[in-house]
């Protein structure tokens, strides 16, 4: 087929090209840091789930960005930092007072000037000489058009538009001299959020037994019959949601780990939520029961939080889903010959999904310790002798009140 001639457009030199992408990191950046952020603040599953789909492919997006950058300007200081007017806005974003502000913010007035710019930006770029940004400008725009869609009904209740003076995001001017700007990070957490018709109590559903989540053949039990497959799977639910909100805060609190960390930690909350979101279908179509059906409990998060990044990755990372692997191919066996195709099937993907999240622990866990893997494999075999059997912290392995001395076992996998 005859390659189609026809006058080219010109659109943007080189340099603005440039520039704005650099405006659409500065924002998408902030989006994903402070979406990490509030996440676990976020009481509504859909809204929690949604907004961590989003914060994944915000984070790939700012990875293809950055890599627009590097061939559009390498090797100079792009994308320095953002120039006054883009400054005034993430600084009112970072401001939030709750998770409903700063969703208001992102969905109502952040998204919507990046989608305006994205669009302006493909009417006048050139289609031939700059196709490497129209493929990647094609893409942002569907994705910022779903999010934004996706919250819709949400963010026009609160949203004033308050940065009508913004006409391009795209042409604001960068400061290319400055120094990168701080990211600025929340105070921590005391305790995640739930749906408000879930119960939080301090011992979570005393249905679930230690057996469920020990690792040996001879003791561990798989759930079969429907009323324990109701309290199980809902645990496993809130287990899941655990994992989402800790990996959202170790990318928010973590700011100055490489890039590639806060992809990996985006890619592993959208994983922890979509097993969430499983887990939420499976209630009621298959087993009879719904989410908030059951009390849960924050101890386990608890236990997690409290350590510092590389503690949390030798938990939670290489312990808790190094375990869990083991109990989910048993579990998918066994519910196989029990004839439970479906609800085995669950366990087919959780584990498959749950070899890069083991992943994750040794590649940053190591990297915290100068790439010292041996190093990270002696702290990983320290901090599990005060687990217990079923990976719950022993009393006193957390100097906390109140904080890992119960063993409840829900919030676990
Ligand atoms: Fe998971
Ligand atoms: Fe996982």
């Amino acid at each position: 087929m005859a390659l189609p001639v026809e006058e080219l457009r010109r659109g943007y030199d080189v340099d603005e090209n440039a520039n704005r992408f650099s405006n659409y990191f500065h924002l998408l950046r902030e989006l994903v840091h402070l979406s990490c952020g509030w996440l676990p603040l976020v009481g509504d599953f859909e809204l929690k789930y949604r907004l961590g789909d989003h914060l994944h492919d915000d984070a790939r997006s700012i990875s293809k960005v950055r890599r627009r950058l590097y061939e559009l300007r390498h090797p100079s200081e792009y994308p320095g930092a953002p120039g006054e007017e883009l400054t005034v806005l993430l600084d009112r974003m970072n401001a939030a007072g709750s998770a409903d502000e700063y969703v208001a913010m992102a969905y109502g007035e952040a998204k919507p000037l990046l989608i305006e710019a994205i669009r302006m930006h493909l009417d006048r770029l050139d289609p031939v000489s700059d196709e490497p940004s129209l493929r990647l400008l094609s893409q942002l725009l569907a994705r910022q058009e779903r999010h934004v869609e996706e919250f819709a009904v949400l963010s026009s209740q609160f949203s004033e538009r308050g940065t009508e003076r913004i006409e391009d995001l795209g042409a604001l001017p960068i400061r290319l001299k400055a120094e990168p700007r701080p990211l600025r990070v929340m105070s921590p957490l005391d305790v995640p959020a739930r749906d408000d018709f879930v119960e939080v109590t301090e011992e979570g559903d005393p249905f679930l037994a230690d057996e469920l989540y020990v690792n040996d053949p001879e003791l561990n039990h798989v759930p079969i019959e429907p009323e324990e497959q109701r309290h199980f799977f809902h645990g496993l639910m809130d287990a899941e949601l655990t994992a989402a909100e800790l990996m959202a805060r170790n990318s928010h609190e973590y700011p100055q780990m490489p890039w590639d960390f806060h992809v990996d930690m985006a890619r592993q909350t959208w994983d922890e939520l979509r097993h969430a979101k499983v887990h939420y279908m499976l209630m009621p179509t298959e087993l009879g029961c719904r989410w908030g059906d059951y009390p849960v409990t924050f101890s386990y998060f608890k236990s997690i939080y409290a350590h510092d990044l590389l503690g949390r990755l030798a938990l939670f990372n290489s312990t808790s889903e190094q375990k869990a692997m083991w109990r989910h191919s048993r579990r998918r066996e066994v519910l196989t010959e029990r004839g439970q195709e479906k609800v085995a099937m669950v366990f087919d993907y959780l584990l498959a999904d749950e070899v890069p999240h083991v992943h994750n622990g040794a590649r940053w866990g190591a990297h915290l310790l100068d790439g010292d893997e041996a190093a990270y494999r002696r702290m990983v075999r320290e901090l599990r002798e005060g687990l217990d059997e079923t990976g719950a912290p022993r009393a006193q392995a957390v100097e906390e009140p109140g904080v890992g001395a119960g063993g409840s076992t829900t919030s676990r996998r």
